[in-house]
Parts: structure tokens; C-alpha cells; sequence
């Protein structure tokens, strides 16, 4: 698919059709991390692929939509705040920044393959840790189910270009 195509494909997809998702579109996406840019070239973030059916009492609990757990798997990216960089003279570390950078580029693969995603960042923390058993200095940021949609897009206006650029000339 052209890039274009892919961009103005992607939507929130709500709604996920009972189907398996093919090794190797699951191979494609989760190349599209490797390619992502961070920080220094840190890479300071781990994915995980989480088996939905295996795992729907846990992950409910973590998003509670029936559709979070509709389709075969739910990614997460999980930021590791101790491998990022930190800017010096502010104390910003942008593990956050880098692990969005990644599941964006996920999200567009699988776009380009026929796959639907949802960025969900509306989910339980804590659960969070719990299940994925993560350390004190990892930081799950985003998650997305991954299958094939069964949902139309929401209607979502977007702003004119004249609404938020601006020029400093
Ligand atoms: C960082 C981020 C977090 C989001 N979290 C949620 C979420 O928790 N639940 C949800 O249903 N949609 C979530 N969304 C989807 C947005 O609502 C959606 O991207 C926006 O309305 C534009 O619609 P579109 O994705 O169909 O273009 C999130 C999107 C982003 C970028």
C-alpha cells in the first residue's frame, strides 16, 4: 500500500472479527518495531504479544470494552524508563516518547497488511504490572488489539491545518 493510503486508512477499529491472524502478519508488524526510532537508538522498550483468548479475564480487567478482547491477540509496549535517555538539564526521560514512536509504526504495519488496531491508553495501571509482571522502572504506555476488524470508523473531524500550525517566520 502506498504510504498515504496506509495513513488514511488507519482507524480505531472497535470491533474485531473471530479470526486468526497469519504467522507472517504478526512477524510484519512486530518488525516495525525494530525499525522505529529512539532516543539515542536506545531502544528502550519491550512488546508484548499477548494470546486474547488465553488471557480475556485478565486483559478485561486491565480495558473493560467488550472489543479489547475480540481479537486473537492485544499488543502492549512497555517503556523501560532506566534504558531511555534523559535529558540532562531537565530531568525529562522520553522512554514514553520512544515506546509511542514504536506502537505507532506497529499500527501502520498492520494497517498495511488488513489489520485493525486501537491505541488504548485508558487502561488499569496497576493490573497492568501485575499481569505482565513488570518492574518498578517499566512503564506500560500503549496498548492495541490486533485482528482483523469488524467495525466501521467513528466519525472524527479533524482540525484545519490554520487551527494548529504556526508559523514563527
Ligand atoms: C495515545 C492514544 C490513546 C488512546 N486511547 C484510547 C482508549 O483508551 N480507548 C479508545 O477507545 N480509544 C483510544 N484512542 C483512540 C482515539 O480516540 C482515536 O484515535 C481518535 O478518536 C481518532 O479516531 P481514529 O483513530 O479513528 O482516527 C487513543 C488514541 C491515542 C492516540
Amino acid at each position: 500500500m502506498e504510504f498515504i493510503d496506509v495513513i488514511n486508512e488507519r482507524y480505531s477499529v472497535r470491533g474485531y472479527l473471530d479470526k486468526e491472524v497469519e504467522a507472517e502478519k504478526i512477524e510484519y508488524v512486530l518488525k516495525a518495531a525494530t525499525i522505529a526510532p529512539t532516543g539515542v537508538n536506545y531502544q528502550p522498550f519491550k512488546v508484548y504479544v499477548i494470546d486474547t483468548k488465553k488471557y480475556k479475564d485478565e486483559l478485561s480487567e486491565i480495558y473493560g470494552a467488550n472489543w479489547f478482547t475480540e481479537a486473537p491477540y492485544v499488543l502492549c509496549v512497555v517503556a523501560l524508563r532506566d534504558k531511555a535517555w534523559t535529558r540532562p538539564w531537565d530531568g525529562k526521560n522520553i522512554a514514553d516518547i520512544d515506546a509511542t514512536i514504536v506502537m505507532d509504526h506497529m499500527i501502520l504495519a498492520a494497517t498495511d497488511v488488513g489489520l485493525g488496531t486501537c491505541f488504548i491508553g485508558a487502561f488499569k495501571k496497576n493490573k497492568t504490572h501485575q499481569f505482565l509482571q513488570l518492574e518498578e522502572n517499566e512503564e506500560p504506555v500503549l496498548f492495541t488489539p490486533l485482528g482483523y476488524g469488524n467495525a466501521e470508523p467513528r466519525d472524527t473531524p479533524r482540525k484545519q491545518l490554520d487551527e494548529f500550525v504556526v508559523y514563527i517566520d
